[in-house]
């Protein structure tokens, strides 16, 4: 089948006005409450993007946010998207859908993944294994897709809110990701922490607080609808907590409690 859509041959940058940069450089301050959790998965995802090589397969690509750092890096990138998660989204979040679909290049299960075997060069799949009931067999398939050589690379959470419900069945530890990846006959190369406790516990006191202040509805899946003002009010001081905890976080090695953690692991060459 054809696979992908045809490389991009130019990039059109889009300054947007005044209010959209400075939100813009909002999001990627501590006055974004969810920085400390995105600057360590940013920056995991930036690592493995130095593995990156070939034609590349996203599994769960949803909005495509790491399209880009990819790209630069492999010959065809091919974001793979679940119909059912992602077109059974509530009403509110169907605004997403369509830069959700923009993304999409196939649309799947990553538990059969309609691709022939030995396929792709490197699979990617960024905080997806989470919502898989059987998460071994979606690995499996990604092992077989891959061809004798080609990488895998993973990012899974360990201290997250549960979100995405129905669908969020696990958090992983080093020796869950080992049993799963080697069992699906692959090699594992480094498994690592993203952050560490006390990175973790900034990125999860800074979440409790806009939650339990700073919202005035929960929804169904786990999210929640912020008050505009509430939540305005509070971002001095979830930024104080993520700051003061990220700099705590530089005076400890501790890594039992961390925000997740990332998988390079490869495809033996005589498989
Ligand atoms: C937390 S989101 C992560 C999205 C994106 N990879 C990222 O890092 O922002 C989880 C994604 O997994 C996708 N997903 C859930 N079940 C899936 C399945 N069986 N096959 C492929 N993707 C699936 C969901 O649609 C959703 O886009």
């Amino acid at each position: 089948m054809a696979i992908g859509r045809p490389k991009r041959v130019g990039v059109v940058v889009y300054r947007g006005s005044l209010g959209q940069r400075l939100n813009a450089w909002r999001k990627r301050s501590p006055l974004n409450p969810y920085w400390l959790d995105w600057s360590k998965l940013r920056r995991s995802v930036e690592d493995l993007s130095e593995h990156a090589s070939g034609v590349l397969l996203d599994v769960g690509v949803s909005e495509g946010p790491y399209r880009s750092l990819f790209e630069a890096k492999v010959e065809r990138y091919v974001g793979l998207e679940y119909p059912p998660s992602i077109l059974d989204k509530q009403p509110e979040l169907w605004s997403i859908l369509d830069r959700a679909k923009q993304s999409v290049d196939v649309f799947g299960d990553g538990n059969l993944l309609p691709f022939a075997t030995d396929a792709f060069d490197t699979v990617l799949s960024t905080e997806v294994l989470e919502h898989l009931p059987d998460p071994a067999r979606c690995v499996n398939e990604m092992a077989r897709v891959l061809r004798p050589g080609g990488k895998l690379l993973l990012t899974v959470p360990f201290s997250q809110p549960l979100h995405e419900l129905p669908s969020d069945y696990y958090r992983f530890t080093p020796s869950s990701l080992e049993h799963i990846v080697r069992g699906a006959g692959l090699e594992v190369g480094s498994i690592e922490p993203r952050g560490n406790f006390a990175s973790a516990l900034g990125a999860m006191q800074s979440q409790w607080l806009l939650r339990s202040f700073g919202a005035k509805s929960r929804q169904s899946d786990g999210s929640v609808i912020l008050s505009r003002w509430r939540s305005t009010l509070l971002l001095p001081v979830t930024a104080c907590v993520q700051v003061g905890f990220h700099l705590m976080s530089k005076w400890t090695n501790d890594t039992t409690v961390c925000h997740g953690w990332t998988v390079v692991a490869h495809k033996p060459v005589d498989a």
